[in-house]
């Protein structure tokens, strides 16, 4: 069986999960190991050992995610194409989202030209999938709710040579951005979303996937109607798996010829421990 979703990043030195269980993660992200809490990590510890030499450890305290440990200054995620720079922030992540690894080579490999299609990237966080994308040649409309993710993003295309790259910077709730682009006639070639189970707009508005999804696409398949070349939707919620997510996206989309796919996102250890890591869909058009 071909595993699509397996990240496989250990091969540049940039990522490898060294191990997980009992709810953490020890991870060596950008040549620094992290050790790190995640409700999302279950199952048993097999290397005890360099759990205790990790030189960031994040952990939940009372209602807080408290680092220990100092990160370097100039700490860089290389993605071969593009780079993020990373940081601990209060919110557990460090700025790169790795299982996505998969989809960046999606992009990179596919055969569609994407140069000047017009694709919008929601909840795009320190735009790893945009860089993807302009890289590419294509124009992106980057949104995501928090100002710091977004100049965060911004940072990593001029420290990745994309600083001229036709991307819009957009600090908007995704669905209320998405229904304004649709008032106003815009329309995309290429739609991707990484949506959270939660989040909140700029101005308070409440994003939940279980109740908002079917309406994002049923909105994105109108901003793409009759153009669409690609579409990348992933999410991480329990309870929604890649099945599930074809169905709501080919409930929707009137896709032409094309091949779509579904699969399970996940990370692996050297020796074939898997931790899952969300779900995702994706389908791109044959080349014209
Ligand atoms: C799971 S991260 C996305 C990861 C990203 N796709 C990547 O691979 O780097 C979720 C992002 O959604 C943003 N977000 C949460 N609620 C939002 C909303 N209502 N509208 C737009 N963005 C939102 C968060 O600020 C966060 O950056």
């Amino acid at each position: 069986m071909v595993r699509h979703g397996v990240a496989n990043v250990m091969l540049n030195h940039q990522y490898e999960l060294l191990d997980f269980g009992r709810n953490e993660k020890l991870e060596c992200i950008g040549g620094v190991v992290v050790r790190r809490e995640t409700p999302s990590a279950p199952g048993g510890k097999t290397a005890s050992l360099v759990w205790e030499q990790s030189q960031l450890r994040g952990r939940v305290v009372g209602e807080k995610y408290i680092w220990d440990g100092t990160a370097p200054a100039d700490w860089r995620f290389d993605a071969g194409d593009f780079e993020l720079q990373l940081k601990a922030t209060p919110s557990g992540q460090v700025g790169v989202f790795p299982e996505q690894s998969a989809n960046w080579d999606w992009i990179k490999q596919c055969p569609t030209d994407l140069a000047g299609l017009k694709a919008i990237n929601l909840f795009g966080y320190t735009g790893a999938t945009t860089l993807s994308l302009a890289k590419r040649g294509a124009q992106v409309v980057h949104v995501d709710a928090a100002k710091s993710v977004v100049s965060w993003a911004r940072a990593n295309a001029l420290s990745s040579g994309l600083a001229d790259s036709p991307i819009r910077w957009m600090v908007e709730d995704a669905l209320t951005f998405v229904r304004r682009e649709l008032k106003r006639g815009n329309r995309y070639d290429i739609i991707v979303a990484d949506p959270p189970s939660f989040g909140r707009g700029p101005k308070g508005e409440r994003w939940k996937l279980q109740r908002d999804l079917i309406h994002l696409i049923e909105s994105l398949s109108a901003l793409s109607q009759g153009r669409c070349k690609m579409v990348l939707l992933s999410c991480h919620t329990p309870g929604i798996d890649h099945g599930q997510l074809r169905r709501e996206v080919e409930n929707q989309f009137q896709f032409e010829s094309g091949t779509g796919s579904s699969f399970a996102l996940e990370l692996c250890t050297r020796d074939n421990k898997s931790l899952p890591s969300g779900n995702c869909f994706r389908w791109v058009a044959d080349k014209s």
